[in-house]
């Protein structure tokens, strides 16, 4: 059989599945998406059906083929997304004949928590030690299919026990200490972390243990009453969700995630048939598990407890859920604390209250109004003040219009003054941007060089690229582009065709290059597509003003430099200054 690789790429066409993650349209020969990597307004990811690759133009400017596509999108390696793609194609996997030390790693730390997870179960189902813990369980009315669907378990308290097992399950202390199931004292000795707990593992989407979270079994005791597994190569607290496993197929289903705080939120209403509920455990939702959730689903709801101790937290959380074109609504429970214990109090309640969530919206200004319950002019201008931040990142105008609508009438004021509200915090936002939005700017000063890339993609993706660079090239010189690789490439493209002059073939053209150069022509290639302003001029205005720019750039270089300017340089000089009068004339006249 062929290398896997090969045939994964060959087999899988990337339009149909990057398309089957994410809203993809025509554009020219390509296609293009907001990209999926990071927040954009307008499009800047492109994909090519021709050369079976993607590019992203904005911040993130990153690309590649399907493989890299889904290593991205599930935040795994190249061997776990090789490996999944093989598996849907049904290729075997046998015939891989590579290794990837950091996916043998997570493989190794996956497998020693799982050993762990059943070393708890054990104690949990089949132990004396599990007892208490089975009766504490049975207190709060989880029923053993939903503690085993959950693999929920027991740590003994113990010092070592865990420990010792897995030592006899060949692990080193020090891989066992780094995947977080142990602690090393201030003598060098080690012990188990979870000591005495009822034991969550915490799972990915596919199943795998990331690490677990304990509780324990009283509620008035000195210690916290969660611990969880730290920071480690494999758990990322900002991107684990509680319950993802079981609850993906049902989200997708419901078309909506319940989002709750805590571990017995996501398994009391599971018992009762509210099977698309995920936790974020007590703390606020990170674009990470955003982008965890966006895979299966664009609503939230969240149900949060009910002290909304982090209105802040929500504030952030949705805001990032905005960025991701997430729609957000809330459900609140008046009569419990949580989800879990307005379940158990009422079932019906509870139903009907998850049938009628609130725009996150009406929530947030609802609570500004609560916490400024005065009638007068202060009051007033607060409420504004911090509704305002909210109702200005509102993407869709519709609903913000709705929005402006409403608060104009909490506030009793014209329409248009909460209008002018909103665009002062827009600009007062955009006065601070974020070193993000500045690096991405950054990068879209230099317009020579997006010139470059514009031109060329334009003559690469042209129907007749031997006419239209004819045309281009009788204004450009290969070595007018600034970057030595554009050079090089424009270079092999002329011999190209000079070589082959009826007609130009691009399947023959990009093996010619180096693997080097085919990356960089292939983000070239896709560049084009994006929305540029340059977008609506015509080609040869376009090529006049590059080698405009050109030509100032060789004058700068030379004026610049110590050297006194005589002989060759000065002759060159004057021929340049020319040139650049003569580009300058036409250009006036175009
Ligand atoms: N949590 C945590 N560490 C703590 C306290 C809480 O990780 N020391 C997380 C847990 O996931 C917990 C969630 O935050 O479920 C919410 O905390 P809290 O409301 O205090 O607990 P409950 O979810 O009500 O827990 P329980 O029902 O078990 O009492
Ligand atoms: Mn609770």
């Amino acid at each position: 059989m062929e290398n896997p690789i090969e045939e994964i790429k060959k087999r899988i066409d990337i339009i149909e599945f990057i398309g089957s993650f994410i809203t993809l349209k025509k554009a020219g020969r390509n296609f293009k998406a907001l990209c999926p990597f990071h927040q954009e307004k307008t499009p800047s990811f492109i994909v090519s059906p021709e050369r079976q690759i993607w590019h992203c133009f904005g911040a993130c400017s990153e690309g590649g083929d399907v493989i890299k596509f889904l290593m991205k999108w599930e935040n795994i390696t190249f061997f776990e997304a090789v490996k999944e793609l093989a598996q849907k194609l049904g290729l075997r996997l046998s015939k891989l004949s590579f290794e990837d030390r950091v996916w043998r790693k997570k493989e190794r730390f996956f497998t020693m928590n799982q050993l762990a997870a059943d070393f708890f179960e054990y104690i949990l189902h089949k132990s004396n030690y599990g007892k208490q813990a089975l009766d504490y369980l049975k207190n709060r009315q989880i029923n053993l299919p939903v503690i085993k669907k959950f693999s929920l378990g027991y740590a003994p308290q113990s010092w070592n026990s865990l420990l010792k097992f897995l030592k006899r399950k060949r692990y080193e202390e020090e891989e066992i200490l780094e995947n977080g199931l142990i602690i090393k004292d201030e003598r060098g000795s080690f012990y188990d972390r979870f000591r005495g707990r009822l034991i969550f593992p915490i799972k990915d989407s596919r199943d795998n243990i990331l690490g677990f979270s304990g509780r324990t079994l009283g509620d008035k005791e000195k210690e916290p009453k969660y611990i969880n597994t730290p920071e480690t190569p494999i758990y990322h607290k900002r991107e684990t969700l509680f319950g993802i496993n079981l609850a993906k197929e049902f989200i997708k289903k419901e078309k909506n995630a319940f989002v709750v705080e805590g571990e017995f939120d996501v398994i009391s209403p599971y018992q009762h048939g509210f099977l698309n509920f995920v936790a974020i455990k007590g703390s606020a939702l990170t674009r990470e598990q955003l982008m965890v959730l966006k895979r299966y689903t664009e609503r939230l709801t969240l149900a949060l407890d009910a002290d909304i101790a982090g209105e802040e937290a929500i504030k952030r959380g949705v805001e990032e859920a905005e960025k991701l074109e997430f729609e957000v609504r809330i459900v609140t429970f008046d009569y419990a604390k949580d989800p879990d214990e307005a379940l158990k109090k009422d079932k019906n309640k509870f139903k009907k209250i998850l049938q009628k969530p609130q725009p996150i919206y009406d929530f947030l200004i609802n609570l500004t109004q609560k916490k400024y319950p005065e009638d007068d002019s202060f009051s007033k201008k607060k409420i504004g003040e911090e509704v305002a931040p909210i109702i200005s990142r509102i993407s869709n105008p519709i609903v913000q219009s709705y929005y402006i609508r409403k608060l104009a009438k909490i506030l009793n004021v014209a329409e248009t003054s909460v209008e002018r509200l909103i665009t002062q915090t827009k600009r007062q936002q955009k006065r601070s941007p974020s070193p993000f939005l500045l690096r991405a700017k950054e990068k879209m000063i230099n317009r020579e060089l997006l010139l470059e890339k514009y031109l060329l993609s334009l003559v690469f993706q042209d129907k007749d690229p031997r006419k239209i660079s004819a045309m281009v090239f009788s204004i450009i010189n290969p070595d007018d582009f600034s970057l030595i690789s554009h050079q090089r490439l424009c270079q092999l493209f002329l011999d190209f065709i000079k070589k082959s002059p009826f007609e130009f073939n691009l399947s023959k053209f990009i093996p010619s290059l180096s693997g080097e150069l085919q990356a960089v022509f292939d983000e070239i290639y896709l560049f084009a597509s994006t929305e540029h302003e340059f977008s609506r001029e015509k080609v040869n205005k376009l090529a006049y003003e590059l080698k405009r720019l050109a030509l100032k750039r060789k004058i700068k270089e030379i004026l610049t430099t110590n050297e006194e300017i005589k002989g060759e340089r000065k002759k060159k000089l004057s021929f340049l200054t020319n040139e650049l009068k003569e580009v300058e004339k036409m250009i006036i006249t175009l």
